[in-house]
C-alpha cells in the first residue's frame, strides 16, 4: 500500500510517500482499492497546521474524501463484494474514529493512499455512469452544499423564487453549489461571483457551471472592482437572498452584507479572506443575518440527518443532474506537485489524486 504521510505541519515538501504493508479487512469490514481522492482546500490548511481539528498532530496522512474498487471483504460482510465500485461515507475519515491498527499516525488516517479499509456500512454503491476518477469527489462539494443550502437555508421549501450569489466560482464548492441550488429548484438565481477575470470566459462556456450570471469582483491588476452594482442591477436593487461565502472577511463580506436582500443570510463556510474590520450595521434594517456552516454540523448530526443528502446526490449524479467538473488529475507520487497547483489557484474545478 502507498501512502501519503505529513511527518511535520509546512509546505509541499511535507508531503512523504511512503509503502506500507497492505492491511487486511477485520471483521464488517471492506478494504477500497482507492481510484480516486478528491482533494480539497482544507489538505493544505491541515498540511501547514491550519486546521488541527480536522488533521490532529502530525504524523498524519491528509484526505477527506475517497472512492473506488472494493478488493477484499472481512468476515460476516455480506452486502459488498469484490469488484464492486464504491464511494465511502462523508464521514468516514474523520478525526475521532476508531483507529486502524498499526496506523503509526497520532493524526488523522485520511484517504491520500492506495487503500483504505472502513466499514462495508460506511460505503455506498457507485452510480454506473460516474467515472472511476470522480468516484472520491462528491461530500465536500455537493454535500457541504447540500447541507447549507437544502437543511439548514431549507431552499427547498422557499415560497418563491430567490437569488443564490456563490463567490469563489471556479471552486470545486462553489460549482458544486450552483448545482445543487438548480437541483432544489431550477427556478432560483444563481450568480457566480469570481476573483479571477481570465477565467470568466472558460466558466461561461462550462455546462457544469451552472450559473445565470457571472461577476467579476477584481481587476486585472489585482484591483478590487464595484461589484456591489453589478449585484443590484442583476437583482433591479432588491439584493441578494443568500450568499454562500467561502471568503468570509473584510472588505468582501461587506459588500456582500451592504448587498443582502431583506431578511437574506451570508453563510461563511470558508476562510480565504484576510481577517479585517467589518461593518455589519446593514444588518440592523435588513432584519437580516451572517451565520457560519460547516459540513461537520450535518455529519455530527448522524446518518439520519446527511443520508437523505448522500441519497439525493447519489440519484441526480446517477440521473445526470449532477455533473463534476474535474480540473486536472495527478498520481499520488506527484502529490506535492498537485498541492502546488491548488496553492496556486488557477484550476477551474476539482483537483483529483488518482493511484
Ligand atoms: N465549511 C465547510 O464544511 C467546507 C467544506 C468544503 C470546503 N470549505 C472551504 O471552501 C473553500 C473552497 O474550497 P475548495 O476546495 O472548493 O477550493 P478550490 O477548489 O481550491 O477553490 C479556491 C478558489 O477560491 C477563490 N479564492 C481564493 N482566494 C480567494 C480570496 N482571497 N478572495 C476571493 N476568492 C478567493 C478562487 O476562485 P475564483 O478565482 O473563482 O475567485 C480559487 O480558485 C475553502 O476555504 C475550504 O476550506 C469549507
Amino acid at each position: 500500500m502507498k501512502q501519503v504521510i505529513v511527518e511535520q505541519f509546512g509546505g509541499p515538501e511535507q508531503l512523504r510517500l511512503v509503502e506500507l504493508a497492505t492491511p487486511e479487512p477485520g471483521q464488517g469490514q471492506v478494504r477500497v482499492r482507492l481510484s480516486s481522492i478528491g482533494m480539497n482546500h482544507a489538505d493544505l490548511m491541515a498540511r501547514r497546521g491550519a486546521y488541527r481539528l480536522s488533521s490532529g498532530e502530525p504524523p498524519f496522512t491528509p484526505g477527506l474524501e475517497g472512492g473506488g474498487v472494493v478488493d477484499a471483504v472481512g468476515p460476516g460482510v455480506s452486502d459488498r463484494a469484490v469488484g464492486e465500485r464504491v464511494v465511502l461515507g462523508p464521514d468516514v475519515p474523520r478525526l475521532g474514529r476508531p483507529r486502524q491498527p498499526g496506523s503509526g499516525l497520532s493524526g488523522a488516517e485520511g484517504t491520500y493512499r492506495s487503500h483504505y479499509i472502513c466499514d462495508a456500512q460506511d460505503t455506498y454503491p457507485a452510480p454506473d455512469n460516474l467515472p472511476d476518477e470522480q468516484l472520491g469527489c462528491l461530500w465536500l462539494g455537493y454535500l457541504t452544499a447540500w447541507g447549507c443550502l437544502a437543511w439548514k437555508q431549507r431552499l427547498d421549501r422557499a415560497d418563491g423564487p430567490r437569488v443564490v450569489a456563490l463567490p469563489a466560482a471556479s471552486s470545486g464548492v462553489a460549482l458544486a453549489a450552483g448545482q445543487i441550488v438548480k437541483c432544489i429548484d431550477p427556478a432560483h438565481t444563481v450568480i457566480g461571483l469570481t476573483s479571477s477575470p481570465h477565467k470568466m470566459e472558460q466558466l461561461a462556456a462550462m455546462a457544469e457551471a451552472r450559473y445565470d450570471h457571472l461577476v467579476v469582483t477584481t481587476g486585472t491588476h489585482g484591483e478590487p472592482l464595484p461589484w456591489h452594482r453589478d449585484l443590484k442591477a442583476l437583482t433591479d436593487g432588491r439584493g441578494v437572498d443568500v450568499f454562500f461565502d467561502p471568503v468570509g472577511a473584510g472588505a468582501y463580506l461587506e459588500t456582500e452584507v451592504r448587498c443582502l436582500a431583506q431578511h437574506g443570510t451570508v453563510w461563511v463556510y470558508g476562510l480565504l479572506g484576510r481577517a479585517e474590520k467589518v461593518d455589519l450595521s446593514p444588518l440592523i434594517r435588513k432584519h437580516a443575518q451572517v451565520r457560519g456552516w460547516a459540513l461537520s454540523e450535518l455529519l455530527d448530526a448522524g446518518r439520519e440527518a446527511f443520508e437523505p443528502g448522500c441519497g439525493q446526490i447519489l440519484a441526480a449524479v446517477a440521473g445526470g443532474e449532477l455533473k463534476l467538473r474535474i480540473a486536472e488529475t495527478f498520481a499520488l507520487d506527484e502529490v506535492r506537485h498537485a498541492h502546488e497547483t491548488m496553492e496556486k489557484g488557477a484550476h477551474v474545478g476539482k483537483l483529483v489524486l488518482v493511484p
